[in-house]
């Protein structure tokens, strides 16, 4: 695996790939990689003849108050995990300047409306901030394929709608959420759990998926929205939103022929979880 630091060589690499005709994937990430993250790679690999994993904690992601500085950091183990996965590239941008070096120039990456609700109303400009950094990595790499996780539901809306702008020749893929064995989805922050947290965490999944069976059964969105709400609330949750959209992030109604989704978020101590379920 070449590990790389600087745009210039990472750029010098692109292109030697595409000389030859190389199909790319794009694997963006924020590292201290898990399985989740390992298996968007594999995905990558089945899809393309090469595969460019990234690593970039990005600022412009994190609100004043979160967790930037104390996000972990684990680039040892990460290279590790990459290498075993015969992962062809590693950029690991050195300082911002190899990433934002004119931030003005990405002022007209918003992520919108559909970037305000739900994560995007608890975390204002986060969504601004992840298509900003997205937006570089796609000018840079010109991949043919990029893989997101389906646990990040609106992110990869928002992503998708974004290349289908600016990258219409990209294929955005969608990567299935892994789940330890209780359900918890996996998750970087998972980490910040303690040990009273993490035999709490997986109640949440459990909890969503009881709430759609309960929501085929009542057809009652917003009795639904209750139901669930207590129920976290009951376990320890500290409830963000919960909420049923369509797959296009819109109002669900309850005759429609849409794909449907369920999300929320939780606070469990200091910890945000996220997860959202797709049903029919
Ligand atoms: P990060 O949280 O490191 O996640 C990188 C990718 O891994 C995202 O596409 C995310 O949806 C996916 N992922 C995380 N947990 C997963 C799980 N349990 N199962 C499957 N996929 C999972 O998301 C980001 O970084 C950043 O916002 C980024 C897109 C890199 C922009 O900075």
């Amino acid at each position: 695996m070449i590990i790389l630091d600087t745009k210039k060589d990472f750029k010098k690499h692109i292109n030697l790939l595409k000389s030859k005709g190389e199909r790319i994937s794009l694997v963006p990430t924020m590292g201290n990689l898990h399985d989740g993250h390992l298996s968007l790679v594999k995905i990558a690999k089945q899809n393309s003849s090469k595969v460019i994993t990234t690593i970039f904690i990005n600022p412009l992601q994190f609100g004043k108050d979160e967790d930037f500085a104390s996000y972990p950091r684990t680039i040892n183990e990460d290279i590790s995990k990459l290498k075993k996965l015969k992962c062809n590239i590693l950029f690991v941008p050195k300082n911002q300047n190899e990433v934002f070096n004119n931030i003005d120039n990405l002022e007209h990456l918003k992520a919108g409306p559909k970037g305000s609700i739900l994560c995007g109303k608890i975390r204002p400009g986060h969504f601004d901030g992840v298509l900003k950094v997205v937006y570089v990595l796609f000018q840079l790499t010109q991949p043919d394929f990029s893989v997101f996780g389906l646990k990040d539901f609106q992110q990869l809306y928002l992503i998708n709608q974004m290349a289908k702008k600016y990258f219409p020749k990209l294929k955005i893929i969608c990567a299935p959420t892994i789940r330890n064995k209780n359900g918890l989805a996996l998750s970087s922050r998972n980490s910040y759990l303690d040990k009273k947290s993490i035999k709490i965490a997986p109640l949440f999944y459990k909890i969503l998926l009881d709430g759609i069976n309960n929501l085929k059964i009542s057809k009652n969105v917003e009795e639904t929205i209750k139901y669930i709400t207590a129920n976290l609330e009951k376990n320890k949750f500290l409830v963000n939103y919960v909420s049923f959209l369509t797959t296009e992030l819109e109002k669900l109604n309850s005759n429609t022929s849409k794909r449907k989704i369920l999300l929320s978020s939780v606070k469990l101590g200091q910890t945000r979880l996220i997860d959202n379920i797709e049903f029919s």
